[in-house]
């Protein structure tokens, strides 16, 4: 793992081009409002995900496949009304907590109305229920090993620094609820998806070694249709 000083400087360093290049594409490239295309968005896709048929957004440029390079901190390079559905996949924890309700309220912006999102990351609510049973093998190894039931709880919570806030089931609900997100649900299990007909080719990388407790915590929602 890179360290979290690399990672800052990184950042700090590419604030501005990266903010540049967010907003060219969003003035010139992106899909217009109410556009009649499938427009399917995939957040964070990191040095393996790529997905063919989306428009995938990382902040990483350097061993990532991306199409548009973007910091998600930030407005999202898309414009009102115009994405069909958001897929993001162990991101969102690595954004400030400070910035996760804006970064919510911007999914539901770019979306048009009937537009969904999927966003899993860490299962604090299994972290914990795991920690008060004193379950051990829950826990992994990564990225560091930790003898006792508090040093893996961090680990997988904190990740070296890496997670920046934790994510429970009554915590996501609040925030998509603040921003009138519709039809919130979560997947158990977690290859689970109500929109099949635009996620499944999204799910291949999902999978959950212990499904009734799994270590994903998985929500979809949906921006309310028109009411015609
Ligand atoms: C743990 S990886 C997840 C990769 C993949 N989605 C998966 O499930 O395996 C997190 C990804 O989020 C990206 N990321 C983290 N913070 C970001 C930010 N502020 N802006 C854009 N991308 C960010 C990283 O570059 C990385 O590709």
């Amino acid at each position: 793992m890179i360290s979290r000083q690399a990672k800052a400087f990184y950042f700090a360093a590419m604030i501005i081009p990266m903010g540049v290049s967010a907003w060219v594409y969003r003035t010139l490239r992106a899909p217009p409002s109410g556009n009649k295309r499938s427009v399917r968005v995939h957040l964070g896709p990191g040095q393996r995900g790529y997905k063919p048929g989306w428009i995938n957004v990382d902040a990483n440029f350097l061993s990532a496949r991306i199409d548009v390079w973007a910091d998600l901190r930030n407005r999202l390079p898309f414009r009102d009304d115009s994405v069909d559905v958001f897929y993001s996949h162990h991101v969102i924890e690595h954004l400030p907590d400070s910035h996760l309700s804006f970064h919510i309220r911007e999914m539901y912006r770019c979306l048009k109305p009937g537009g969904v999102i999927r966003v899993g990351g860490p299962n604090g609510d299994e972290a914990c229920r795991n920690f008060l049973a004193n379950n051990h093998d829950w826990f992994s190894d990564f990225p560091d090993k930790r003898g006792s039931i508090g040093g893996r709880l961090v680990n997988f919570l904190l990740c070296r620094g890496e997670h920046l806030t934790i994510l429970t089931r009554s915590y996501l609900a609040e925030l998509l609820e603040q921003q009138s997100f519709d039809e919130i649900v979560f997947r158990v299990p977690v290859t689970d998806t109500g929109y099949p007909e635009r996620l499944t080719d999204a799910l291949s990388g999902e999978s959950e070694s212990t499904p009734n407790s799994p270590h994903t915590l998985l929500v979809e929602a949906m921006k309310p249709k028109l009411r015609s």
